[in-house]
């Protein structure tokens, strides 16, 4: 493991202006930024995350409206296994929303009022949320202060007797610790659903998320790898947890309206108390066609990394992701701590500046106790999580998708460099 501010970056030459602010720039040498009335780095905003969408998604889209089907029709299956064979799994079972994957997740793993689930409070409320759907409670353990993933030896201190499962989040799509959280919950009995929403096509240990955890929930909104406009997948490898997911997305219903059309049949019975949670053939249209193009995609997602990496090794008031050795990551979001011991102000500050100089810098994530809805329900306060909260206070989440060209990625490394050179102390 890397110290924070050592992250190892690429050796090659990438093209894209390093940052100047290694060391302390003088006074009157630093340019006026745009927040103080000075010439933005952009005319225009850089949005910190949008879809690419090319003429052939927009033809798979027209052809399904052509078709027969809009709702649950070939395309939904076709997706689903195409989806389940490029991560690896036996099994992918589509949501209209990764939120409403994760609620299926958290109903397939069986949690029922009582239980308690295992999360991080560095994640997207809905990871925690679909704890509460289930009548279950949430609890949290916080974070390991390199990757900001779920630290296993902080897990293993809130397992309980009433400890059903953990729900690892792969931040920034680097991957959890998962070895070390899979042996835990082994040995005490507990499920894993691993929230990959940022992480499809990251890999731990060679393996691609999504074939590795019990169960393996991805999210298909616009910022992601893969857009449907809203969406969401399971993965898994087992046949018992595949079943319960199609039907609870399915109003609990055991088989599909095409299937009984195909069949001839009126009759079906509902199982369980499940939801409409379908996925639309338009929105698996252009999953699979999105899906063609997700190894470039990503390819250019990690070359956008090592460019940042690269420009910022040396800043010391700039602390770059980490990136341990076990894992190549996916790429989601770009987040950088600010090494605030060494700016004359805060990070709201410079979250300012970047914004006025056109840079769409965004902050992942509010932890999620200190949300209103958990504070009143559950009596969280500040100081709980003491990693996630600190590092809560440094990051900014850098400009991060697939469609960003060679001079966007120069306008942020400039912009970034622009700012810190003007409150590095
Ligand atoms: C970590 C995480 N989990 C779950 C979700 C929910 O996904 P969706 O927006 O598809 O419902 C998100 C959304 O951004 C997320 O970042």
């Amino acid at each position: 493991m890397l110290p924070l501010n050592q992250n190892p970056g690429p050796e090659r030459e990438t093209g894209t202006p390093a940052c100047t602010s290694a060391m302390p720039v003088l006074p009157m040498t630093r340019e006026v930024l745009a927040i103080d009335g000075g010439t933005p780095v952009r005319k225009t905003l850089l949005p910190y995350g949008r879809q690419s969408i090319g003429e052939e998604d927009i033809q798979a889209v027209v052809n399904v409206l052509r078709s027969d089907w809009l709702t649950t029709g070939p395309k939904v299956a076709e997706f689903e296994e195409a989806f389940a064979a490029w991560v690896g799994a036996k099994y992918a079972v589509s949501f209209s929303s990764g939120t409403a994957a994760l609620h299926g997740a958290a109903f397939a793993a069986g949690l029922k009022p009582g239980d308690e689930a295992i999360t991080t409070p560095m994640t997207f409320a809905a990871t925690a949320n679909c704890v509460l759907y289930q009548g279950a409670i949430p609890i949290f353990a916080d974070v390991s202060p390199d990757t900001l993933n779920l630290d296993p030896g902080l897990v293993a201190a809130r397992i309980t007797a009433r400890t059903r499962a953990v729900l690892p989040v792969d931040y920034a799509g680097h991957p959890a610790d998962l070895n070390a959280i899979q042996e835990l919950a082994a040995s005490h009995g507990l499920i894993v659903i691993e929230d990959a929403s940022h992480a499809l096509g990251a890999e731990y240990r060679r393996r691609r998320a999504g074939s590795i955890a019990d169960m393996t929930v991805f999210s298909f909104h616009p910022v992601k790898h893969l857009a449907t406009g809203e969406g969401g997948m399971v993965t898994t490898n087992r046949a018992d947890f595949t079943d319960m997911l199609r039907r609870f997305r399915n109003h609990g219903i055991s088989s599909d309206a095409r299937q009984r059309q195909t069949d001839g049949q009126w009759h079906y019975e509902m199982v369980l108390l499940g939801f409409n949670y379908r996925l639309t053939d338009v929105a698996c249209a252009l999953g699979l066609s999105q899906l063609k193009k997700l190894e470039k995609n990503l390819s250019r997602r990690r070359e956008i990394a090592a460019r940042y990496a690269a420009a910022f090794r040396n800043v010391v008031a700039v602390m770059p992701p980490v990136v341990r050795a076990d894992v190549n990551p996916a790429w989601h979001l770009y987040p950088i701590r600010l090494n605030l011991e060494r700016l004359s102000v805060d990070r709201g500050r410079i979250f300012r500046a970047l914004r006025a100089e056109n840079i769409g810098v965004n902050v992942h994530y509010i932890p999620v106790h200190l949300h209103p809805y958990y504070r009143d329900r559950f009596g969280h306060r500040a100081g709980e999580y003491p990693v996630a909260e600190d590092a809560y206070g440094r990051l900014i989440s850098l400009p991060m998708f697939h469609g960003m060209t060679d001079d966007d990625v120069g306008d942020v490394v400039r912009a970034v460099c622009k700012v810190i050179d003007g409150y590095t102390l």
